[in-house]
């Protein structure tokens, strides 16, 4: 016996239609006006749409960060995934220092399987470029299914990577058909503006935007760019904050190199005036790269549309205010960086995109899945709603509205930055490989999440 969704509206990358869609088992195994429902069970999702299972390709659970570890592990950050609509996460598997990329996998993989909610794979995130770690990015595809790595030109003497090291990994990378996922600041003058601004006594929150202007992003970017160019390897560059970094994005893609870049919601939505809130409210906005003027805003959804940025990642990355954001209470260096944002991903791009005329349907599913399947080799197993696709379906119905809140959130976090946010539209069902995970709004799961191993970039392919 399958299921029939019966009624609904199928959105996909390319095409917004009226079918029906059978699941049968894990997958799905037709579309089609007025299937036939012979011993099957219905669900009539007439008025709603169905939207591919989001893909979130850019979440840090359990990932400890000085003496403190993120408030959401894979448990509580994949159940809040499932209840905003995404079906898969790829999180970010660091390295410690000295450790091997083999060791660090096996150490997340320790701490998924069997808690995870959602399907995952992993990124691995590079914090020291030794010899022996270039030779083991060389098997990284073929023996544990990672086909994408971080660098960061930022965090000095904690992940920071030199550009020798970035081009001799990027070098490794375009041989083995890798994605390298860039974090794009200038970790060096970052530093050098935090020691200045303690010098002189200034130790609040707001000191993170002011120690990281925008020129730092934008000259790692362009650097990036220019590693990508050199090396030829495919580059993704991740939570692009500012218009100006897009411009040089957008400049390269124009000249066919192999760059494709994310924004956050954070980036859309909200802006530097948050660091002007008082009694430590601020850190809750303590991320990298900061929050930014208001103007880039419109620049970076017109960055959506077009298809300069193909994703959207949450960046999701928890710390309690109490206790943990108030590491820095009295010095802003100290204070974790990063939000969460992996419940609200789907809902808001649908919200703000969507329903307030910036995104096409078809837009929204490009960057909330489609787009993330692609780069990240999970296509067609992923990101469509296509026969012999896993049957991860969304179905969304346009018509709720909710308050965002911390109050009501499943992220296990003390707050929310989207507070007060109305979100239009809610996922009422979710299904994962064929199983309903949410019914009605409410999650039905046990961690059913499955790893996923990924495929390579084809040199063909090559962005
Ligand atoms: O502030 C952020 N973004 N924290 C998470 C780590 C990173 O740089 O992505
Ligand atoms: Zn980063
Ligand atoms: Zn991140």
């Amino acid at each position: 016996m399958g299921i029939v969704l019966k009624g609904g509206i199928v959105v996909n990358a390319d095409s917004v239609e009226r079918q029906d869609l059978r699941i049968n088992g894990p997958v799905i195994d037709r579309l089609g006006f007025g299937l036939e429902t012979d011993g099957d069970e219905v669900i009539d999702v007439a008025g709603c749409y169905l939207f591919p299972g989001g893909i979130d390709p850019h979440t840090h659970f359990d990932l400890e960060v000085g003496s403190t570890i993120t408030a959401d592990d894979f448990i509580t950050g994949s159940k809040a995934a499932l209840i905003g609509g995404t079906t898969t996460v790829i999180d970010y598997a660091t390295q410690s220092r000295g450790g091997s990329l083999a060791e660090a996998l096996s150490i997340w993989h320790g701490k998924a399987r069997g808690k995870c909610f959602t399907d995952y794979g992993f990124h691995l995130a590079l914090c020291d470029c030794r010899e022996e770690i270039l030779y083991e990015l060389e098997t990284l595809s073929q023996t544990h299914g990672v086909t994408s790595i971080k660098l960061y030109m930022a965090y000095k003497d904690v992940m920071q990577v030199d550009d020798a090291s970035l081009l001799r990994v990027m070098r490794v990378c375009r041989e083995q058909g890798l994605r390298v996922c860039l974090h794009c600041e200038n970790g060096d003058i970052i530093d050098e503006l935090v020691r200045e601004a303690k010098h002189v006594g200034r130790m609040t929150p707001e000191q993170h935007a002011a120690t990281r202007p925008e020129i730092v992003e934008a000259e790692a970017v362009f650097r990036g760019i220019c590693l990508a160019e050199i090396t030829g390897c495919p580059l993704y560059i991740v939570h692009v904050s500012t218009t100006w970094a897009l411009s040089l994005i957008r400049n390269a893609q124009r000249r066919g190199l192999p760059v494709t870049a994310e924004t956050c919601p954070q980036y859309l939505l909200l802006d530097e005036s948050c660091y002007e809130k008082i009694n430590f409210e601020a850190a809750k906005y303590v991320l990298s790269p900061p929050l930014r003027s208001s103007r880039n805003q419109a620049g970076l959804w017109q960055g959506l549309a077009d298809g300069s940025f193909s994703c959207v990642g949450s960046d999701h990355c928890s710390f309690n205010w109490h206790g943990q954001k108030e590491l820095g209470r009295t010095d802003f260096s100290r204070i974790p960086n990063g939000a969460p944002g992996v419940e609200n991903r789907f809902g808001l791009l649908y919200t703000f995109g969507v329903a307030s005329g910036r995104l096409s349907l078809q837009e929204f599913v490009r960057v909330t899945s489609a787009n993330a399947a692609r780069l990240f080799g999970l296509y067609p197993r992923k990101g469509v709603l296509g026969a012999g696709s896993d049957a991860d379906i969304v179905i969304w119905d346009p018509t709720r509205r909710s308050v965002i809140s911390a109050a009501t959130q499943t992220q296990n976090v003390d707050y929310n930055a989207y507070e007060g946010l109305v979100q239009d539209g809610a996922a009422r069902h979710v299904f994962l490989r064929g199983q309903p995970v949410v019914k009605d709004g409410v999650l039905r799961a046990v961690p059913l999440g499955e790893y996923l191993p990924r495929n390579p970039v084809s040199i063909r392919e090559g962005s």
